[in-house]
């Protein structure tokens, strides 16, 4: 599995968001991009995807949402604001819920969640433009990894301080979800 963790500040936590107009919910537009980018192929999905979104937006922050590469996740291209907005709809306070199959929702802020990755004997790597060059790493670096994006704000910095692990893909400021295809593509390179 390839695992990423995109981090939203401004991303809606409830459901009551309107379709038609994603950006007004905290950038959504953004977080759909990064979940297409992470899960499709032409004409197929990935099965070795984990992805993370943590959003801290109104009204009740923060959310966990994770996805995990399964058959019969209902997801499409034409909707997937639709499945976030079910997600966000189906949380329930207290516990992790699996809304749809590889669909899960709970609350964990970052560094909940990057203390778990860590305890899973996983590495944060920060994709940051200044960080060190992703084609210096070894193969071996990129193994059991979770590469943690940041939203059009970047990423806050008290949150990822302790992380000093900084990986840069080139010296461009690409959007985030343009970051997952080109790690996506360095992964299927360099590993498959
Ligand atoms: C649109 S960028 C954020 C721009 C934001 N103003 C900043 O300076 O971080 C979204 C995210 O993509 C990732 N990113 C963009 N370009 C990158 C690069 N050249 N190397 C590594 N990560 C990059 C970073 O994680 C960044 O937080």
């Amino acid at each position: 599995m390839r695992e990423f963790l995109y981090y939203s500040t401004k991303a809606r936590t409830s459901g009551n968001f309107d379709l038609q107009n994603l950006m007004k919910a905290g950038r959504m537009d953004i977080v759909c991009n990064v979940i297409i980018a992470a899960f499709f192929l032409s004409h197929k999905l990935r099965e070795d995807v984990h992805l993370h979104l943590i959003f801290t937006g109104p009204p009740c922050p923060p959310r966990h949402l994770e996805f995990i590469s399964n058959k019969k996740m209902p997801i499409s291209k034409k909707d997937v604001a639709g499945l976030i907005k079910r997600m966000l709809y189906k949380y329930k306070e207290g516990r992790k819920t699996e809304v749809f199959p590889g669909c899960f929702i709970d609350k964990k802020n970052f560094s909940q969640l990057a203390q778990e990755l860590q305890e899973q004997g996983k590495r944060i790597l920060i994709l940051d433009r200044n960080g060190e060059d992703i084609r210096k790493l070894k193969d071996e670096e990129l193994k059991n990894v979770v590469f943690v994006i940041g939203s059009e704000k970047g990423l806050p910095h008290k949150e990822i301080k302790k992380f000093k692990k900084k990986v840069s893909i080139g010296k461009e400021t690409y959007f985030a979800s343009q970051t997952v295809t080109i790690i996506n593509n360095e992964l299927d390179r360099r590993l498959s």
